[in-house]
């Protein structure tokens, strides 16, 4: 019999590298892509595998119970891979109410749907909640996240992360459903929204827009390629223990500014550009609201436990993201049109 496997935000940014990975290397599992296809979700990223027989898109709403237990009751669904969500900070300091409604309702209707449907019959089913390093706060100069560090979020999305990593647990320890969790430090990489600061970056480098570094650009993020994410979802999935929690990250920690002036040099190299001509462009922008200071994992035990570590070292990825956004400009002004307009408007140009 074919496992079928429910993947939701499937045509988001990470989401869209984990349909693929799943639809290529599992033939024998039936992927089941739930998403909504909001603004950071788009079926152009899974093209390439849109036809195979493994594979099926549902377009749909995770906030929405009736959706969501129609879905359970339409497909065997074996496992559940949870990615939707709203997922950037500066869109949660200005539109909070969208993301306690996907993040935390969502995220119920998902646990609670999973619950009802596989009631008395539990065995072989899963559940993984991927979530983000936000959760555990910020970090001074030193230390890093570990699996048991308090949780302190400081941001609407964080804090609706939070909830939503609190609503599976609870669902394990009430109601035994069988779940897996992993917290992920800054993935980027292809088929990344270009509001996130790569792209963004990289969009504004290519175009000779001012690069906005907010604050004074010296927060410290742990950088991972994307598709070390999506391998390592995969590893959790088929080999984590049930109701365990694994730290994802990089081991590699960059200030903003410095990944900027980095991202710069790359650039001026690809464009042929005169060296420094792109730093020209940083502008020092107001400061986001409750910007953390610094995340920073300690990814030991997925590595000593399930045998993962990341495959690609920064120079690599960077080079190779940057050569995906240059040869694909099209997808980069698709996605970039209209409403994306309209945001980069409001969020930039009052600062
Ligand atoms: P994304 O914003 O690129 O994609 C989110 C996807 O979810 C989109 O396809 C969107 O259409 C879909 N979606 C949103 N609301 C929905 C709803 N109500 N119902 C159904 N689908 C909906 O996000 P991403 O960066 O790919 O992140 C995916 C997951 O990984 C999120 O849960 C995020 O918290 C987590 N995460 C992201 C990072 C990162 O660096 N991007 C790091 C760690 C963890
Ligand atoms: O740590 C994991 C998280 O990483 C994920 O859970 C989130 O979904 C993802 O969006 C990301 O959050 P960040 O806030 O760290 O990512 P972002 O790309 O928005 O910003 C990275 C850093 O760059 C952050 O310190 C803010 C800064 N920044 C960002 C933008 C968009 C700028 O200086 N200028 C910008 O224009």
């Amino acid at each position: 019999m074919k496992k079928t496997i429910l993947i939701t935000g499937g045509a988001g940014f990470i989401g869209s590298h984990v349909v693929r990975r799943f639809v290529n290397n599992y033939p024998e599992y039936q992927i089941i892509n739930f998403d909504l296809l909001t603004y950071a979700g788009n079926l152009e990223n899974l093209k390439d595998i849109e036809k195979s027989p493994n594979y099926t898109f549902v377009r749909g709403d995770i906030a929405d119970s009736d959706q969501v237990n129609h879905l359970f009751e339409t497909y065997p669904i074996d496992g559940v891979i949870h990615l939707a969500a709203e997922s950037h900070v500066d869109r949660s300091i200005t539109d909070p109410a969208s993301f306690i409604r996907t993040n935390i309702f969502g995220t119920f209707n998902l646990v609670h749907a999973a619950k009802e449907h596989w009631k008395g019959n539990m065995e072989g089913k899963k559940f993984y909640h991927i979530s983000t390093d936000e959760v555990y706060g910020s970090l001074g100069e030193t230390g890093l996240f570990t699996e048991t560090t308090s949780y302190d979020p400081q941001s609407p999305y964080s804090a609706s992360k939070a909830s939503s990593d609190h609503l599976v647990r609870a669902y394990h320890n009430t109601f035994h459903l069988p779940v897996l969790l992993s917290n992920c430090s800054n993935n980027y990489g292809p088929n990344q929204f270009p509001e996130k600061l790569i792209p963004l970056c990289i969009r504004n480098i290519q175009g000779m827009k001012p690069i906005p570094v907010y604050g004074k650009g010296e927060n410290i993020r742990d950088w991972l390629y994307v598709e070390d994410h999506a391998s390592a979802i995969d590893v959790i999935y088929h080999k984590g223990v049930i109701g365990e929690t694994y730290n994802i990250g990089g081991i590699n920690e960059w200030t903003n500014i410095d990944l900027i002036k980095a991202l710069c040099a790359v650039m001026d190299e690809k464009l042929g550009r005169a060296k420094g001509t792109s730093q020209g462009l940083i502008t020092f922008v107001k400061d986001r609201a409750g910007h953390d200071l610094r995340y920073a994992i300690d990814s030991s035990k997925i590595e000593r436990e399930l045998g993962w570590k990341p495959s690609l070292q920064f120079e690599e990825g960077l080079s190779k993201t940057v050569d995906w956004y240059l040869k694909n400009s099209e997808w980069l002004e698709n996605v970039s049109s209209g409403a994306y307009e309209q945001y980069y408007n409001k969020q930039y140009h009052q600062r």
